[in-house]
């Protein structure tokens, strides 16, 4: 698959990504590469990963635990630790090999650790292939509170082998799918409709429909990287769905909910109250919560919930000045973002989707 190109770097692909990854390495001579995992790409991607390296630098092996829990300030103090004990200075190179909270919280240490050194970004879930590794989004949670401290700052290249993916659980390829499903939402019709053929998670043509939705969140990224108009859109289904996924975050005896799985509910949500305030059309709405009900299991959110959850919305990164702001649908592939949506709205859109069993 030909690279994609970036107004910051390049998104290569399998062979030519390997290949890519070797011609930098000989050209920056890094003093140490770090090779940043956790248990799981340990196990099933570092080797496959190091037989594509061709160097006698010396490499170190650095792992935190997977899992959204772990993408904290104190797990980066733990990298920034051993990083510091191993002898990294500011030619190290750190190659993020893992999911989206391993190449959030890889890229953030990269770019914070002695003000900055050059990272590269592998990303081995769907998640991270179609969306955390790609647009320079870096951080890390704050408590339950997703994302609240973090930088943009672009990784040297990222490469995409779908390969990893091989090894995935069917319920993180679903996390990953919701974020492919938000980009057709937002940028694409035709891009949705390929969706509608798919039974489940039986995806034919999965690298040219990942490589479409790169190219999608590419376009976006790169017309707006600091996120002040476009970009929005990219939250489209998130201000709902980061809510619910804090909540249940902070609540593991209900129930717990992948990022993909939440901002599923997200959308729906957000399709909803699109039918309410941007003349979403009732067809593309219940188009839009069947596909994604007949991908994602139901799960109840009791009425008990939603006060805590709307709650949860003042610490959206889109506020400002007070204000909550929603992206919302005016049809399939066009979007408004900075909309305003009363409680009362939010709270029968949550009713709806308890009662869409
Ligand atoms: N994941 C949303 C963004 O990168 O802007």
């Amino acid at each position: 698959m030909t690279s994609i190109e970036t107004k910051t770097n390049k998104i290569h692909f399998s062979v030519s990504g390997y290949k890519s990854i070797n011609n930098y390495i000989t050209e920056s001579n890094p003093s140490i590469i770090f090779i940043l995992v956790d248990e799981n790409t340990h196990n099933y991607c570092l080797s496959p990963f190091m037989a594509t390296l061709e160097t006698d630098k010396q490499i170190e092996v650095v792992e935190i635990e997977s899992g959204e829990v772990n993408k904290t300030i104190d797990t980066c103090v733990g990298v920034w630790n051993a990083l510091s004990e191993l002898g990294a200075d500011r030619k190290s190179l750190i190659i993020n090999l893992g999911g989206g909270v391993l190449t959030d919280l890889g890229g953030f240490v990269a770019s914070t650790f002695k003000r900055g050194i050059p990272f590269i970004n592998i990303p081995t879930t769907l998640l991270s292939m179609v969306d955390a590794s790609i647009g320079g989004k870096t951080g890390v949670d704050l408590g339950t509170l997703k994302n609240q401290i973090g930088v943009i700052n672009t990784p040297q290249m990222v490469i995409i082998d779908t390969a990893y993916l091989s090894t995935l659980p069917q319920n993180e390829m679903r996390s990953g799918l919701a974020e492919m499903l938000k980009h057709g939402l937002i940028q694409d019709r035709d891009y949705w409709n390929k969706f509608k053929e798919l039974s489940r998670l039986d995806l034919n043509n999965l690298d040219a429909l990942i490589y479409d939705s790169i190219l999608i969140k590419k376009h976006v990224v790169d017309i707006d990287p600091n996120e002040n108009g476009l970009r929005k859109t990219l939250n489209y289904g998130h201000t709902l769905g980061h809510a619910i996924e804090s909540y249940f975050l902070s609540h593991p005896e209900k129930n717990s909910l992948l990022h993909g799985e939440a901002i599923a509910i997200g959308m729906i949500l957000a399709s909803y109250i699109s039918t309410k305030l941007t003349n979403l059309s009732e067809a593309d709405f219940n188009e839009i919560k069947d596909l994604i009900l007949d991908v994602y299991d139901h799960v109840v959110i009791e009425p008990e919930d939603f006060e805590p959850i709307i709650d949860l919305l003042k610490y959206d990164k889109k506020n400002a000045h007070g204000n909550i702001y929603f992206v919302l649908l005016e049809d399939i592939g066009k979007t408004k973002i900075d909309c305003t949506v009363s409680n009362d709205l939010i709270i029968e859109a949550l009713n709806m989707y308890n009662l869409s069993l």
